[in-house]
Order: structure tokens, then sequence, then C-alpha cells
């Protein structure tokens, strides 16, 4: 089926080019996507082909930060656009080493290593955690995930994520990659110092339902794995750079990992993954140990560069972080008023309701309605909405949750 939309003018000024919008079946029918095409966006709302605006609290589940049409993210992305586009990781270039070198300098890591997906991150982290290990016993290799944890969907990545109808389907999984309940016991009973390389957690799970580790096992897994000498990775894939009103959502929890995953907003819709490493890990790390085409490329680094001076602005965390405050207070109420929600999780702008009846059943509505939410799971839906989002524009996006529920 062929929909024609008519030449257009873009909402945030720029001449679109005329387009032919085309809905076709030769995509891979992996995705359930939700009817429709969105042509454009302005600011917290994407618009579709018929013009109709929706308020946008999935963020391209959590990547457009700063939302559509941001002056500063086109500016970026023209300069980029004028600069080198690639250049082979046999050569330096400018914006790769500045990024990583701002990524250092606010972090706990010594080192940074760029890719291009998030699971591409989590697979690095894999391998270096390894070879880190591998440096301690020849046996020292299991990597450990938690219940309900996503940290990705490639071969590596996939048998540390814990939702049935992800795996199944894929058997047999990589090996020496295992699930352990989110309980220090059965962590202390797991964590076999001679055998175990690493453990990863999300400190908000996102897809597991934003589920947000309580401070203390998080501190707990940190003792127990510097005890067991065992590195411990989080994923902030979806949580990290800013998403909780910290930069990194480790401050939150006051323990600093040895290795970090982020990837998501971090170019700004651009592909991009990076691993954060300390130095006693990245010294096992020789040329050749690891490497990829594209990771941080000139043209994505330098928006990249642009990103990470938007979310690390102290202004914009404690936009977030008062406002996010805020949205959670809101959600509890409109619980007590609706008698709809089971339970609301999340800090900052990452927050997840558990509702009566499905979550599938509220997202459609919402959708209906003119507000992108998103599911975790059968009954949480969840709310991501751009960094950038005001609080009235929350209030606009809380209002019609309340409406549907
Ligand atoms: C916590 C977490 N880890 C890893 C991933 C995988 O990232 P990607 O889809 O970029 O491979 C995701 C994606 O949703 C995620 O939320």
């Amino acid at each position: 089926m062929t929909i024609s939309i008519m030449p257009n003018e873009s909402a945030t000024g720029a001449a679109l080019t005329p387009t032919t919008a085309t809905t076709t079946d030769a995509l891979l029918g992996n995705y359930k996507r939700a009817p429709g095409q969105f042509v454009d966006g302005e600011g917290v709302h994407l618009i579709d082909a018929d013009g109709k605006r929706y308020l946008d609290f999935v963020s391209g589940i959590a990547v457009n930060a700063l939302g559509y049409g941001d002056t500063g993210l086109r500016q970026a992305l023209h300069s980029a656009a004028d600069g080198l586009i690639h250049v082979s990781n046999l050569y330096a270039t400018e914006p790769g080493e500045r990024l990583a070198a701002t990524l250092v300098e606010k972090s706990f890591a010594d080192k940074v290593f760029f890719c291009n997906s998030g699971a591409e991150a989590n697979e690095g982290a894999f391998k270096f955690a390894r070879r880190w290990a591998r440096t301690r016993g020849d046996a020292k290799h299991e990597i450990i995930a938690l219940r309900g944890a996503f940290h990705g969907r490639l071969f590596g990545t996939l048998a540390a994520t814990d939702r049935p109808s992800y795996r199944v389907p894929f058997r047999p999984l990589a090996g020496g990659i295992g699930i352990v309940e989110r309980d220090i016991g059965d962590l202390d009973v797991a964590l076999n110092s001679e055998t175990v390389a690493a453990v990863i957690l999300e400190p908000i799970q996102g897809e597991g339902g934003v589920r947000v580790m309580d401070a203390g096992f998080v501190r707990e897994v940190r003792a127990l794995t510097k005890e067991r000498d065992v590195a411990l990775v989080f994923d902030e894939i979806q949580c990290g750079l800013g998403r909780t009103g910290t930069l990194f959502a480790y401050e939150q929890f006051g323990v600093e990992p040895d290795m970090l995953t982020l990837a998501k907003p971090i170019a700004g819709g651009l592909p991009m993954g990076a691993v954060l490493i300390t130095d006693e890990i990245a010294s096992t790390i020789k040329p050749g140990d690891h490497g990829t085409t594209f990771g941080g490329g000139p043209f994505v680094a330098s928006v990249a560069n642009h990103v990470l001076a938007r979310v690390s602005d102290p202004a914009m965390l404690r936009h977030v972080s008062e406002n996010g405050a805020w949205f959670g207070k809101q959600l509890q109420d409109i619980a007590q008023r609706t008698g709809r929600i089971r339970a609301v999780r999340g800090m900052g702008y990452m927050w997840g309701i558990d509702v009566m009846g499905t979550a599938a059943h509220v997202v459609n509505e919402a959708f209906a309605a003119g507000l992108l939410t998103c599911s975790a799971g059968e009954y949480t839906v969840r709310l991501l909405p751009p960094l950038v989002a005001t609080r009235d524009e929350l209030a606009l996006g809380l209002g019609i949750l309340e409406e549907i529920l």
C-alpha cells in the first residue's frame, strides 16, 4: 500500500523534502509497529503524516533526550557534517579523543571504548571482563546477570537477558553467562572467585519493569564483587546520561563500578555505544583484542560531544531531578485517585507504573489520545519523557494518562 504525503513545511521551520511515505511489507516482521508514520517532530512532540501531534513520553526509548528539532543539536549535526565523516580506527581523530577525555573526566573511568549500540557495548564489556579475568586464572570467565535483566539481543547479551520469549527460540545461548536472583544471598553462593569474571546489572532495570535497585543491595554487590575479585559492570544504557537527574545513575547509589556501558542518548539519535573502563581492566587489553569499524568515528563523536555537554549541564540535571521528583509524586496521586495503578517506580525522567489490565491496552489507548508511552513487561507502562520536557509538558501527559486510566 502506498500513501502519498503532500510536500510540507517542517514544524521546526526547515523545508521538508517532498516525500512519498510508503508503508511496505518489505521490512522484516521483527517489530510490532504502531499504525501510521511519523514525519516530523517539534520539542517534545512527534507529528504523523496526517499532521496529528503526539506528546512523546517514549523518546525513542530513552534516546531523544533533547527532544526534536533542538537548535543546538541541529547546529552540532551541521558542523559535524562539514567535517570528516569516517576515518578508520587505525587513526586518531579529535572528536573521539575529546569525547573519551570528557567521559573520563566526568566519571570513575580511566579509558573509553566506542562502538555502535547498547548490545555491542555490553558485548565489549563481557570481552574486556574475560580478558582481565584470564590474567587472574584460567578458569575465571563466567558473566552473571540478574533476574529481570535486559542487556541486549546479540548472542552474548541475549544469554544475559532474562526474558524467556527473547531467549527460548534461540537456544543454545552463549555459554558461561548466567542469571541469578536479585538477592545478595544467591549472589554470595554464585560468586566463585575462581570461575566468575563479572557481574552486570542495570542500576534501574528498564525493560524488566523500571525496577530501581535497592541502594543497600547495590552496595553489598559492590562489596562482594571486590571481595571475590569479580568485575562489576553497570549497564546505564537506558538509565544513564542524565535520565536519573545525575549524569550517571551510579551516582545515586553511592558506588562506582569497574566498567559502565552507555548508548541510547549519547549521540542524539545517531548510533553510538561506549564502555567506560578502569585502568586495572583496560591495562589487560592489547591491540587486536577487540574492535569495530565505525566506533567513535568523527561525525558521530562530534555530535556526542554536544549531547554530553548538554546532559551534563548542572542546570539540566537539576531540572530532571526536581521535575522528576514532582512527576513521581503526581503518578502516586493519580494512582490514589483512579485506583487503576498498582505500583509506581522510578527516578528522574524514568518511571514505570503497574496498571490494572495489560500495559499494552493502556499504551494503545494513550497512543489514540496523542500520548506515546511504551510497555516494560505485561503490566508496566514505561514513561521516558525527553529530558528537556518542562513541568507543563509533563503535566499535559499526566492529564491524558489519568483520563485513560
Ligand atoms: C539496559 C539496556 N541494555 C542494553 C540495551 C540494548 O541496546 P541496543 O538496543 O542499542 O542494542 C538496551 C536497549 O533497550 C537497554 O535498555
